[in-house]
């Protein structure tokens, strides 16, 4: 078994898109931006990097007000409450960030307020005075995602105020063609308001001039999203609204107007790591991540972890207002996911299933984090929007996860008990079958470090399941419950250079399956956490007892998948025999 390679530690900000506290969030949001940095950020710890990976709920945002008053709440009691939600569902889904916050502590209101500050100090931001939507049934002024009508630039008619989500671009509400308010229907009216504007205009040209060169490693439809944005040429954004919702202006005669919570929202990631710092009692911790060096360099590598829907604000609105605000690192890498879709009906036995996706505390209830973990990362929208299919779910829950992985670790170890007494043999002289074994978890190793540090998590995954078809292969030949009659020698020499695989599996499996890992590990008898174990491979030491183990995954079957999904009620549509 070879050595790790020589690092030097790197410092890897994980910034993962900050959900929205308006209510939960569901399976396509954890495949598209939750799941995704996690399993980067777990790899890149074991493999000795300093890792920082930070998000928070997005408390902001008027649809946390709407439905708020819905509910008779307040718009914070409101967003706490789905605040914890978040947070637990997170939890049970073995999403380990080093801090997961809020835009409601006092930390985020002093940071934005600064950034906030220092641009227009510096000259980036001005006042003036636009047209906005009023409802003047509601009396209010619309926010952008309030407004509905035809996008001016693809047609399409449902496009909202904020974004297109039929072509993708981020709109003024002022753009759309025969606007109607959301909340009542009626026409808005256009009204003079005052704000203020991000120049984005001042940062075209650096911009163009650093996805140029940043741009190298993202992935194709993130840099051709950005530079169509900035050919369209950049114009100016009001980063202020008509609301008493969201961090205050810091400045005097602006009672009535707070930060749009864009502005604030990706201001989180620098807050969420101060308060980190702060939390542990380091306050300028933080500053190894984030601070450029005299030459400007940058102290490691910033992820931004999200949506396509999120490009525009981390790809060219947080670098603009970053390089603005000075002396911080600008993004290394976004690699936002597609969309994971649930397209239609899909059938399955004689039931449908409409299109929605679960939300994260029904399909936690329902299935295990690692099944959901498994499945959301080989069936990941990477390159393009994906479909979600309970069938497709089951399938390779049973074919892969159970029969691949689960079931070679499974027979290995019961077989140990029963011929072995659980204690892993001493190997004779390896064949030539055993050294190719032992030659593939090298192999496995470097692979797979190779594609999820090209955030191709799909492929890594893919690589730690092709390990687990060799060792299948190599067991089906080897066949040690045959010759452990004929060659006892032969047999403990096979069963070591397996239980070798197993031991580099619950390694290798770590950062995409962190719960079946652990528990992996301790079937192996080992001390401390598999999360704590260098990226590399570990041998298994002949002589060492191991326990009684059990399966690591569970098969569904037709019928408890039928009657799982028959507890998201209002999914399930019953229709008679599929033809
Ligand atoms: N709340 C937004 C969403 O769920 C994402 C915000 S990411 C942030 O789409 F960086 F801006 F916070
Ligand atoms: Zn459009």
């Amino acid at each position: 078994m070879t050595d790790a390679p020589d690092r030097t530690p790197e410092h890897i900000l994980v910034g993962v898109a900050w959900p929205y506290a308006s209510g939960p969030r569901h399976l396509g949001h954890a495949a598209g931006a939750y799941v995704p940095p996690d399993i980067f950020a777990r790899y890149h710890r074991m493999a000795g990097n300093k890792v920082l990976m930070v998000s928070g709920s997005d408390m902001h945002g008027t649809p946390i007000t709407v439905a708020a008053d819905k509910r008779g709440m307040t718009a914070r009691e409101l967003a706490e409450e789905n605040h914890a939600n978040i947070a637990d569902s997170f939890r049970r889904l073995g999403l380990n960030y080093d801090n997961y916050t809020t835009t409601l502590t006092p930390t985020h209101y002093r940071v934005t307020q600064d950034f906030f500050t220092t641009l227009l100090e510096k000259g980036y931001l001005f006042e003036a005075t636009q047209t906005a939507m009023y409802d003047p049934q509601a009396k209010r002024f619309l926010p952008d995602r309030y407004v509905e009508g035809t996008c001016p630039h693809c047609g399409y008619e449902d496009a909202r105020g904020d974004q297109c989500d039929n072509c993708g671009r981020t709109l003024d509400p002022i753009d759309l063609l025969t606007p109607r308010s959301k909340i009542t229907g009626a026409t808005p009216e256009t009204r003079e308001t005052s704000h203020f504007f991000l120049d984005l205009p001042q940062f075209q040209e650096p911009l163009a001039a650093w996805v140029d060169e940043a741009s190298v490693n993202w992935r194709p439809a993130v840099t051709g999203f950005v530079r169509g944005w900035l050919n369209e040429g950049l114009r100016a954004r009001a980063i202020t609204r008509d609301l008493d919702w969201g961090v205050p202006i810091p400045l005097e005669g602006y009672d009535d107007k707070r930060i749009y919570v864009w502005f604030d929202a990706v201001i989180g990631y620098l807050s969420a790591s101060i308060e980190w710092a702060e939390k542990r009692g380091e306050p300028d911790a933080w500053k190894a991540w984030w601070s450029l060096d005299g030459q400007g360099n940058p102290p490691g590598r910033a992820y931004y972890f999200i949506g396509k829907d999120n490009v525009p604000f981390h790809a060219i609105i947080w670098p603009a207002m970053l390089m603005g605000y000075g002396g911080l690192a600008l993004p290394y890498d976004v690699p936002a996911n597609e969309f994971l879709t649930l397209d239609g009906l899909k059938l399955s036995s004689s039931r449908m299933y409409t299109a929605r996706l679960p939300f994260l505390p029904e399909a936690l209830e329902l299935f295990d984090a690692d099944a959901l973990r498994f499945f959301l990362t080989i069936n990941a929208p990477e390159s393009r929007d994906t479909d979600f299919s309970w069938d497709e779910f089951q399938r390779r829950n049973n074919d892969e996860l159970v029969a691949t992985y689960g079931n070679a670790v499974h027979r290995l170890l019961s077989f140990l008990q029963s011929r072995y007494g659980g204690v892993v043999p001493t190997p004779g002289d390896l064949s030539e079958a055993d050294r190719a074994m032992l030659a593939q978890i090298d192999t496995a190793f470097s692979e797979v470090a190779a594609k999820v540090e090209k955030v191709h998590l799909r492929d890594g995954l893919r690589g730690v399941m092709d390990l687990a078809s060799h060792l299948n292969r190599y067991l089906d030949e080897a066949a040690p419950w045959k010759s452990i009659k004929t060659d006892p020698e032969r047999a403990a020499t096979s069963m070591w250079t397996a239980l070798q695989a197993i031991s580099a599996l619950r390694v290798l499996s770590a950062p995409f399956l962190p719960f079946s890992a652990e528990t992996l590990h301790g079937y192996l008898a080992d001390e401390g956490s598999v999360h704590a174990l260098p990226w590399e491979p570990r041998e298994l030491p002949a002589g060492r007892q191991l326990p009684v183990p059990a399966p690591l995954f569970r098969k569904l079957d037709d019928d408890e998948l039928a009657g799982l999904l028959d507890r998201l009620k209002p999914i399930v549509v019953e229709t008679g025999e599929p033809t």
